[in-house]
């Protein structure tokens, strides 16, 4: 140890930096420990710091758990195609739909959006939640979320807190970024923001990452580290005590989510379900995870895992049965939540493979470390999964060009506002870009009952209804 703490330039530390130096020492980290030693002041210090809040000891567990051929998933014996519910009969729908704006309006709901992602192929230097996306007023998705959650709490005469999750990196540009806009009338005391873990990154032979600026590389803990940090920040313990019983999950980059649908959330009451899912149906290829039945259990399956899993399955489906999409859309109870955070183990780690540059500008493949929110779902008690349609609810902004780019993400929006202009009676051409505004109407038929005998005059290549 006293050559190690000597190695790292710390011989009289009897705090942080030991425990550091030991854990470093621990799992052979001797290119860290010579980094440390160059370092000097301020920089050692601040090293230090950040490097003793990651969870060292997980990362390096996990990978040599994998080295040692760990498999990554578990493997099942049985797979089947999914119960999932696909609302068709006007009857049963009423029924929910009221079952879930009468929970609504009793105030029990919260929204929770994940906007801790690093948004790498969008390319966007700053938080994604801040991308200008819609198509005619290039209103932020932060903005957008925040006014459908605003015009569902008018709506049902309801206090709806929203809660963010970011991470320690874009954190403060988040908070100020609502601050700067008023919290977009949601009002302060609504909106909580919480931060998830980083965790460190490896390079493919085991080694932590030194990034350009000299510090260690890490990466935020995937969507389900949710579930730990809305605890551990104190915000969940705030919901409870306000009454609240369950969350709507969604990702900060599909602006076409239904936030707190009455029908999804009707739909999961009556099926007293832990955690609800919905889901589209896949195109081929598509990069979402598979909702399906795994021992008999419900699951879902990455997308880069579901052949696998397919082809070593003991049952007789044909693949084109596995066909529904989780679009990152849940209701999730918080009694759930909190025994999830409080079991042992908690959710499993998945490694993703990425790039990021190092010292001297060099790019190297890294891996790195996160939770899925969907993996919560076998733990789950009651699950249910309502099927929607892609056209009107799933337009994930991901990437900086072709499939899933910003100006596919305009055109769904567009699409889907022409088509609630066409059932109201109002004809718009082809390519006339439309948006409507969440404090105008939710949807379709909402806008249906505004627009009655209402004129719209249609000027111009765009139109923006508020
Ligand atoms: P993605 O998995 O698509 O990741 O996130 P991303 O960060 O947006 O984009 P890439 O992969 O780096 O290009 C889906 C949702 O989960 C959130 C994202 O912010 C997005 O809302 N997320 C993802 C988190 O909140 N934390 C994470 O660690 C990862």
């Amino acid at each position: 140890m006293d050559k190690y703490l000597k190695h790292a330039g710390l011989s009289g530390d009897s705090g942080k930096g030991k425990k550091l130096v030991r854990i470093l020492e621990r799992y052979r980290q001797e290119h860290v420990l010579e980094h440390i030693g160059r370092l000097s002041g301020r920089k050692k210090d601040r090293f230090i710091k950040e490097a003793s809040a990651l969870d060292l000891k997980l990362v390096l567990d996990l990978y040599s758990e994998i080295s040692r051929g760990r498999p990554s998933r578990p493997g099942y014996a049985r797979i089947d195609p999914p119960r999932v519910y696909r609302p068709t009969e006007p009857g049963v729908n009423g029924m929910l739909y009221g079952m879930g704006e009468t929970s609504i309006g009793k105030g029990e709901n919260g929204v929770l959006i994940v906007a801790g992602g690093q948004a790498t192929r969008l390319r966007y230097p700053y938080p994604k939640g801040m991308y200008p996306v819609t198509p005619v007023k290039k209103k932020s998705l932060f903005m957008l979320l925040s006014e459908k959650v605003r015009a569902v709490s008018l709506r049902y005469g309801a206090d709806i807190p929203l809660l963010i999750m970011t991470n320690p990196e874009s954190d403060i540009l988040v908070k100020r970024y609502f601050e700067k806009n008023g919290f977009f009338g949601l009002g302060r005391k609504n909106v909580l923001f919480f931060q998830q873990e980083l965790l460190p990154s490896v390079s493919p032979g085991g080694k932590l990452v030194i990034r350009e600026d000299g510090l260690l590389a890490s990466s935020p803990d995937g969507h389900g580290g949710c579930l730990k940090a809305a605890f551990k920040s104190g915000v969940a313990g705030k919901l409870k005590e306000r009454g609240i019983r369950r969350l709507f999950y969604c990702h900060v980059d599909n602006p076409l989510v239904k936030v707190l649908d009455p029908l999804f959330l009707g739909y999961h009451l009556r099926s007293e379900a832990d955690f609800s899912l919905k889901t589209v149906r896949k195109r081929p290829g598509e990069k979402v995870g598979t909702f399906l039945y795994a021992d008999g259990k419900a699951a879902v399956v990455e997308y880069i895992e579901l052949n696998e899993v397919l082809d070593e399955r003991g049952s007789s489906h044909a693949v084109e049965a596995f066909d529904s999409g989780s679009i990152g859309v849940h209701l999730i109870e918080l009694s759930f939540m909190e025994s999830l955070f409080f079991k042992s183990g908690g959710l499993p780690y998945h490694r993703q493979e990425k790039e990021l540059q190092v010292e001297g500008g060099k790019r190297i493949g890294i891996w790195k470390f996160e939770t899925f929110i969907f993996d919560a779902i076998p733990f789950a008690g009651k699950v249910s999964c309502m099927e929607t349609s892609r056209e009107e609810e799933f337009a994930p902004l991901k990437n900086f060009s072709g499939m899933d780019s910003p100006r596919d993400v305009r055109e769904a929006m567009s699409s889907l506002h022409r088509k609630w202009l066409t059932s109201a009676g109002i004809r718009v051409k082809e390519k006339t870009e439309v948006e409507i505004s969440p404090l105008f109407a939710l949807d379709e038929s909402d806008f249906a009952r505004k627009m009655k005998g209402r004129k719209l005059l249609l000027q111009g290549k765009s139109l923006y209804i508020e």
